[in-house]
Formats: C-alpha cells, sequence, structure tokens
C-alpha cells in the first residue's frame, strides 16, 4: 500500500513540476506580443524538452565536438563571445554567432534573412560545413538507435525520430528564449525601481534623442525593426550581407539590425565581431562610419563628451536580463 501511495504522489509531483515549468515558459514580459507558433508545430513539453536535449546534443556534428549550445551559449544570452565560433573539425566560421532571445519574434532568419521560419533555418547548421558539417537524414538514422530518443519523439510528435521531428522541436524550444526582465524593463513597469541608475537614465535619453537617433533602427519591444541597413561598418566588405541573397548592388554591407537585448554579454560585435567593446560600437557610430554608397541616411556623425559615453553605455548594460541568463529552466 505504502508503495503504491508512493508512486501516486510522486506522479502528481511531477505534473505539478510540469505545470509550473509550462506556466514559466508561457509567461511574456509586459509589452511582448504573443507568439505565434505554426499550427504543425504548437507548443508542448514534450517538444520542447525533445528539442532542448537536441540543442545541447554534440552527436548532431559530424565528428560529436559540437552543439547547438556550443555557439549559442546560455550565459551570454544563446550567443557567443568570439568573433567567429569553432565548429566540427575545428573549421571557423565566417560570421559572429548571433545571440538567440526572442527569435520567435524575428520575421526572417540569419544576416540577409534568407530563412523564413526557425523551422527551415536549423538545416543550415546542421549542413554548414563549418557548423556540424552533417546531414540531418544521418543524424535522424543515428539517434533512432537511441532508445531515449525514439520515446520523446514518440510522445512528441507521435512519430518516429527523422528529419522532421528534429527541426520541429528545436525550433519549439527555441520559440521559448524569450528575454524581457532587464532592469530597464523593470524601470519601464516601474520609474521607482532601484537599479536603473540616473546615469543609465541620461543614456536612455542620449539613445532616443534625436541627435544619436538610434532608435530610428534599434526600436520596439526587441530594440530591432528588422530592416536590412548598411550602417558604414566598411568602405569595402568582404561579405556583403543582403547582396548575397539578393545579387542587388544596393543591398551591399547591409545586415538585419540586431537586437540589443543583453548586448553587454554579446560581444564582440557587428557581423563578423569586428569591433570588440560597446566603447568601440559607439566611436564607430559617433564618427558616421565609412562613407559608403549604401550607408544609410539615418547614420550621422555626433559628439559625446566622455561622460555621455558613459551613461549611454550604461544604458546599454542596462538592458542585460539576468535572470534570462540564469534561468535554470534553459540548463544544459
Ligand atoms: C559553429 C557555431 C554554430 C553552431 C554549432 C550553431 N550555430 Fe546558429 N548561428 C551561428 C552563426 C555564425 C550564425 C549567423 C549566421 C548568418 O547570419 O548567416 C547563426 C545563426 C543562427 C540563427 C539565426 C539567428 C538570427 O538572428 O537570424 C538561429 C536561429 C540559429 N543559429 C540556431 C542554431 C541551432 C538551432 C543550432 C543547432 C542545430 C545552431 N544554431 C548551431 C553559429 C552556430
Ligand atoms: C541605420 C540603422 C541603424 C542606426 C541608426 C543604428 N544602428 Fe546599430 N546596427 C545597425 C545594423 C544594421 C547593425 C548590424 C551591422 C552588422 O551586422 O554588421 C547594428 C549593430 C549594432 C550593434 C552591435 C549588435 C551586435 O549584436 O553585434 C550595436 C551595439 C548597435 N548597433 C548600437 C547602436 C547605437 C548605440 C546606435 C545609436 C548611436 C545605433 N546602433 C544606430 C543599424 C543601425
Amino acid at each position: 500500500m505504502a508503495i503504491i501511495f508512493g508512486v501516486i504522489l510522486s506522479s502528481c509531483q511531477e505534473e505539478t513540476i510540469q505545470h509550473s515549468i509550462h506556466d514559466d515558459l508561457g509567461q511574456l514580459p509586459n509589452g511582448f506580443p504573443e507568439i505565434i507558433y505554426p499550427e504543425e508545430n504548437e507548443f508542448s513539453l514534450e517538444r520542447w524538452a525533445l528539442g532542448k536535449k537536441l540543442f545541447f546534443d554534440t552527436s548532431l556534428s559530424i565528428d560529436n565536438s559540437v552543439s547547438c549550445g556550443s555557439c549559442h551559449q546560455q550565459e551570454l544570452a544563446f550567443g557567443d563571445h568570439v568573433d567567429f565560433s569553432i565548429g566540427a573539425n575545428g573549421a571557423f566560421g565566417t560570421r559572429n554567432a548571433p545571440s538567440l532571445a526572442n527569435v520567435a519574434y524575428h520575421p526572417y532568419y540569419t544576416r540577409e534573412g534568407g530563412l523564413s521560419s526557425l523551422e527551415m533555418q536549423v538545416l543550415v547548421p546542421i549542413q554548414e560545413q563549418n557548423e556540424f558539417n552533417h546531414n540531418i537524414v544521418d543524424i535522424a538514422a543515428e539517434l533512432q538507435m537511441d532508445s531515449e530518443y525514439q520515446r520523446l519523439s514518440i510522445a512528441a510528435y507521435d512519430r518516429e525520430l527523422d528529419a522532421f521531428v528534429i527541426a520541429r522541436a528545436l525550433a519549439n524550444f527555441e520559440r521559448t528564449l524569450i528575454s524581457g526582465n532587464s532592469s530597464y524593463d523593470k524601470y519601464r513597469m516601474n520609474p521607482q525601481a532601484q537599479d536603473f541608475s540616473a546615469k543609465a537614465k541620461k543614456g536612455m535619453e542620449l539613445f532616443f534623442s534625436e541627435r544619436l537617433n538610434c532608435n530610428s533602427c534599434h526600436t520596439g519591444f526587441n530594440f530591432t525593426n528588422y530592416e536590412f541597413e548598411n550602417n558604414g561598418l566598411y568602405d569595402e566588405y568582404a561579405d556583403t550581407g543582403r547582396h548575397r541573397l539578393t545579387n542587388n548592388p544596393n543591398d551591399i554591407g547591409k545586415f538585419k539590425i540586431p537586437s540589443l537585448r543583453n548586448i553587454e554579454v554579446t560581444g564582440p560585435y557587428m557581423h563578423d565581431g569586428s569591433l570588440a567593446s560597446l566603447s568601440e560600437v559607439i566611436d564607430h557610430y559617433s564618427s558616421g562610419g565609412h562613407d559608403h554608397i549604401n550607408r544609410s541616411e539615418k547614420i550621422n556623425p555626433f559628439s559625446l563628451t566622455a561622460n555621455e559615453k558613459e551613461d549611454l553605455i550604461l544604458f546599454l548594460k542596462s538592458l542585460t536580463d539576468h535572470e534570462f541568463l540564469n534561468n535554470p529552466l534553459f540548463f544544459e
């Protein structure tokens, strides 16, 4: 009798835990719109758990050396701290790994915007020679031999683990990487908030000022309007950005405007990680950047005092969401 009781109790506990995970994942920060899941990939805890397991599984790479989580690290807002991350067989990438915080809201993926869904994006790192250098069909065949994966796959999608399941489960997990509880957000909810300093407030005013004009591009709840812009980084671009996709010369040097959430931990900056610090980023913008023919008209030189520069950096650092970076739900 005692044993039966014990079993009932623990399954109730498990249900309670599942409920609270579900609630925590479903909770959106103030001002964040509803997340739209594709019809064939609605959120479920089983799908999320499978996606999370895949996200941290190095056997997705050809030499079992890297997982998605190697280049997209939680404490770095699911970005990386090097200019180019190392993929399978020690190969270097050619772009800086972006943060995956709030990717659920992006209208398209990669820096030139060539992919329209997270499900489709999954195939890129899997096949890219300098990422996993692998093949999703072979990965599925390997993982099918693992009984735990098979069990999770049936529970999540009611079918054997295949390419369909891998892409959808990873996307299901990625859509829950939501970040919107920074000290700036807390200040917005309650202007009396203690950890938003007077200097950060001055920096915020600069950021939103006409003089600096940062929010003409880095705007909205995720600090981006997702447009493609040339911010004057170079005279000549080795990586031509959106032009790679469209072949239109007007697109040379245009990249998807990145979110600035958690920017403190996602350096080095820009598509190629060429600016090491926020101080360098601000120097870049205050100089007006290089005079490229496609440079946006919104980029204009400005000057800042040393104090103002400090304030602007403090504001950018107030966008760090420590709860997100340390949320145990996302621990490997
Ligand atoms: C070797 C490092 C590396 C690995 C491993 C890796 N990524 Fe990435 N990821 C990158 C880089 C670099 C980019 C930027 C690519 C671009 O813009 O062309 C990127 C871009 C992305 C994007 C698009 C983000 C945006 O802002 O558009 C998503 C989503 C993503 N990765 C998810 C994943 C998933 C899921 C996995 C595992 C299946 C994975 N990545 C594995 C380095 C990596
Ligand atoms: C014309 C639109 C535009 C304006 C105005 C603008 N930015 Fe950007 N910003 C971009 C684009 C595009 C990128 C990405 C460029 C790349 O990937 O090479 C970027 C990148 C950044 C990055 C690096 C993000 C990362 O993850 O690597 C920071 C930080 C940044 N901008 C801050 C600012 C600040 C501060 C201002 C105001 C002084 C500002 N931006 C004004 C378009 C703009």
